[in-house]
């Protein structure tokens, strides 16, 4: 049944070279950092973007959308910092989003002109409910701002996307007249976008086929797809938009983004390769790379995964009921249409502990793509030798906690130099911490809570005078068993401001504690940031 490649998880080892070229091939646009950070919550510094964005290299991505640079400076670093270090294994495709206004078009140019492969995406709405009442323009106007749009990154770049936004629920022959004027202007790639996740299946399928209809250019560049799930269709209509003969589908890792989300891309990817003998269809997705993906974006926006979510969820794979756990021991096919090790599920076989050396700390590390040295080599062997001799094995699932945890250390403004708790059953427990400010000064605070964590919190907001808002709490474990490490995320808001923050340790109040430092100085920083940035609606 399966004709799956087992050496690296992608169907046919197609190079991004490929892409638009071939007709049987879908390129993979990832907006996870651009759609999927505009997620309620969540804000990713520099840091953590670029190592989301290494991974979907790893993964095998062809376009990462690395962000809207006009929206702040740090999405603007953000973007740039991906643009000129994204190149291994193979560069991808870095695309800036920007609104049709020449200042947006600088902006995302100036990002992106770095990158290897640099791409500018433009767009403006042609819906009249857009037009009319977000945008307060006319048809005409929307024409002329295409136009010029185009035009003005043709200037720089050959790369240019177009996207009448809203495009499902506007009028089908309006949006062909835009659509035909980009590509006069040189647009290589038209997405249509569902932007609020309206349409049906059978509709948008017969909206693109009306469009290759209307306008015959369009087969001359990349139809693309970008679907919102509000009404849980995002990956159907994506798959109707490839049937009617979109090759590039934009979504995100778990599915994040505005409202309900966009298209899984996980979910889209191992549809396409699941189903190959009836679709016949490729991507260049590693997909032995989804599960860590998943993984990785899940830790570090703070969204978990539901447990029943196709291919990443944790119980994608697992079999209750007596009667399937008797037919997959008996043969894997009886109820499972997907191996897990394709998705990279159970493959690793990394196993280190206490006695493990700081060589062979790096080359897990290696082996499991991240290059670490030097300096931090040495502060990562220190954590892990912490945490081995408190748990007996560390896994590739631990070593990639710690890695991402350590990444965050980085994360500029406050951070936490001791903390006590005293925990009672017959008193409320009381904290006194110790937090290191901007400064350098390391001021003291204590509180009595309701619990232990609670009490830790307040006197975080004590020792920093900072009036944090404590929005999301969540709690998890890296791995299975009693003495796995304990993984927190916390979302606070500072002056309006929200900043999420992940921490794990083997004490799951230290690791609240590191949480909550770092989900402040991210919400502060993102409360100054605010103050100087411009007031940019996001679509
Ligand atoms: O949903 C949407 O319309 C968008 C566009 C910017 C492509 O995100
Ligand atoms: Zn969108």
């Amino acid at each position: 049944m399966s004709t799956e490649n087992e050496q690296d998880g992608s169907r046919n080892g197609a190079s991004s070279d490929t892409v638009g070229d071939d007709p049987d091939r879908v390129v993979i646009f990832d907006t996870t950092l651009r759609d999927g950070e505009q997620s309620p919550g969540i804000s990713l510094n520099t840091a953590e973007k670029l190592e989301i964005a290494q991974q979907l290299a790893r993964l095998g991505v062809d376009v990462i959308e690395a962000g809207f640079p006009i929206t702040s400076p740090g999405d603007f670093e953000a973007v740039q910092s991906i643009a000129r270090e994204v190149v291994d294994p193979a560069p991808p495709i870095v695309a800036g989003l920007a609104r049709t206004h020449v200042a947006d078009i600088d902006a995302a140019w100036g990002a992106v002109r770095d990158a290897e492969r640099p791409r500018i995406h433009t767009f403006i709405s042609t819906s009249d409910i857009h037009i009319e009442h977000q945008l307060q323009s006319t048809r005409e106007d929307v024409k002329g701002q295409a136009r010029a749009a185009v035009a003005h990154a043709k200037q720089y770049l050959d790369d240019v996307e177009f996207s009448p936004m809203d495009a499902t629920r506007a009028d089908v022959e309006f949006t062909a007249e835009v659509v035909q004027i980009a590509i006069d202007e040189g647009a290589t790639t038209i997405n249509i976008p569902d932007t609020v996740g309206y349409t049906m299946p059978h509709e948008y399928q017969a909206f693109l086929e009306r469009l290759y209809a209307m306008v015959p250019g369009l087969h001359g560049v990349v139809l693309s797809v970008h679907c919102h799930d509000d009404l849980g269709l995002a990956v159907a209509n994506s798959f109707a938009g490839v049937l009617a003969g979109a090759r590039q589908v934009e979504c995100a890792i778990n599915g994040i983004g505005e409202r309900a989300g966009n298209a899984s891309l996980e979910e889209i990817v191992m549809l396409l390769r699941t189903r190959h003998a009836d679709i016949g269809l490729d991507t260049g997705i590693n997909t032995r790379e989804i599960a860590r993906t998943s993984r990785l974006v899940s830790r570090l926006t703070g969204y978990p995964v539901q447990p029943n979510k196709a291919i990443v969820g944790a119980n994608a794979f697992a079999h209750e009921s007596g009667i399937h756990q008797d037919g997959v021991l008996k043969e894997r096919s009886t109820y499972e249409i997907m191996d897990a090790t394709t998705v990279g599920l159970a493959t690793n076989s990394i196993v280190l502990g206490k006695h493990s050396g700081r060589h062979a700390l790096r080359a897990a590390l290696e082996e499991m793509g991240y290059a670490v040295e030097g300096q931090a080599l040495n502060t990562a062997f220190k954590r892990f030798k912490e945490i081995a001799d408190k748990k007996k094995v560390l896994t590739a699932m631990d070593l990639e906690a710690l890695v991402t945890d350590e990444l965050r250390s980085e994360i500029s403004g406050y951070s936490m130099e001791f903390f006590e708790v005293e925990a009672s059953s017959r008193r409320p427990p009381n904290a006194r911490v110790g937090v290191r400010g901007p400064d350098g000064e390391v001021s003291e605070g204590s509180f009595t809570g309701d619990g232990p964590i609670d009490a830790v919190m307040a006197a975080i907001n004590a020792a920093t005078g900072l009036h944090a808002q404590l929005r999301d709490f969540k709690i998890g474990a890296v791995t299975e068993g009693q003495d796995a490490l304990g993984e927190v995320s916390i979302v606070v808001v500072v002056d309006g401001s929200s900043g999420s923050g992940q921490a794990v340790s083997t004490d799951i109040v230290e690791a609240a504690a590191k949480a909550y430092v770092r989900a402040l100085s991210v919400a502060v920083q993102r409360a100054q940031q605010a103050e100087s940035a411009v007031a940019v609606p996001t679509p």
